[in-house]
């Protein structure tokens, strides 16, 4: 296992040694070994299968609700079928020795199920489920799980009688306020912020690191692939979440 350079041991332990905060802002990155494809990888990448603009969109649900409930049905069984990997159990872990705030614009679970808190989900969560007409959150059972079936009729609103919509942010709509309120101060608090696992390259979450750098923060990425963020970066761990992150705590 290669050690971590001293000079991110050592802005780490002083964060520490100060009363410092880490903010950790993660990507599908971080759930790649967990077996969760990303978007924008090679092979096994999630969008390379589906034409992103066709499924992620409220113009795609108007067109075609049965297709992309039917591919969210599909994101939600694999999420349910994976585990959280070491990556997601570090990051836990470093929560009980240093204040952290975790932004993730990931919307499984697996932070949540590897221990952590998560501060905020900026771009919404698969399991958040809500009705598209009237927005109600939707309390009640999920439907049943029909294994490769590409169209899925989503369930009904209890209230209106509009279809159930996955509670994600999609392409041209805004990110939660609270969610959002979250990320910004906490980029704009950290002394330390660890960009783990993503592409930078979908704003407003994208421009969180800039605005962590503002404010003095000293940014670490950790990625096996240089990304849009690298140029900006204090530091970088070529290394995947899984390796790396275990390797901070020493
Ligand atoms: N560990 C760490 N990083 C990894 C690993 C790994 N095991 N495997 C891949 N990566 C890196 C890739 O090198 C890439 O830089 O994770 C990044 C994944 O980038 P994207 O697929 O673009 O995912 P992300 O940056 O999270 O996308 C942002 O775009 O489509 C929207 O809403 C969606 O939240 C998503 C947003």
């Amino acid at each position: 296992m290669r050690a971590v350079p001293a000079a991110i041991d050592d802005v780490l332990h002083r964060t520490i040694d100060s009363g410092g905060h880490v903010c950790v802002l993660t990507g599908a990155g971080m759930s790649a070994e967990s077996g969760i494809p990303t978007f924008r990888g090679t092979h096994d990448s999630l969008w390379s299968r589906f034409d992103p603009m066709r499924l992620a969109t409220a113009g795609a649900w108007r067109e075609d609700p049965a297709l992309v409930w039917g591919w969210y049905r599909w994101r939600m069984h694999r999420v349910r079928e994976a585990q959280p990997n070491a990556g997601h159990r570090a990051l836990a872990q470093l929560a009980r020795r240093v204040p952290l705030w975790l932004v993730t614009q990931n919307v499984d679970d697996l932070h949540e199920r590897g221990g952590s808190t998560v501060d905020a989900h900026v771009h919404g969560s698969l399991f958040a489920l809500r009705c598209f007409a009237c927005g109600r959150a939707h309390e009640g059972p999920l439907d049943e799980y029909v294994d490769d079936a590409q169209r899925v009729e989503p369930m009904r609103c209890v209230a209106c009688g509009d279809r159930i919509r996955p509670g994600v942010v999609w392409f041209g709509e805004a990110l939660p306020d609270d969610a959002w309120n979250a990320a910004t101060d906490a980029a704009i608090r950290c002394t330390l912020m660890l960009v783990v696992g993503t592409s930078g390259l979908v704003y407003p979450a994208a421009g969180l690191p800039a605005l962590a750098r503002r404010h003095g923060a000293t940014l670490v990425e950790i990625n096996p692939e240089p990304t849009a963020l690298s140029a900006e970066v204090d530091h970088v761990l070529r290394a995947t979440a899984a390796r790396a992150l275990p390797q901070l705590l020493g």
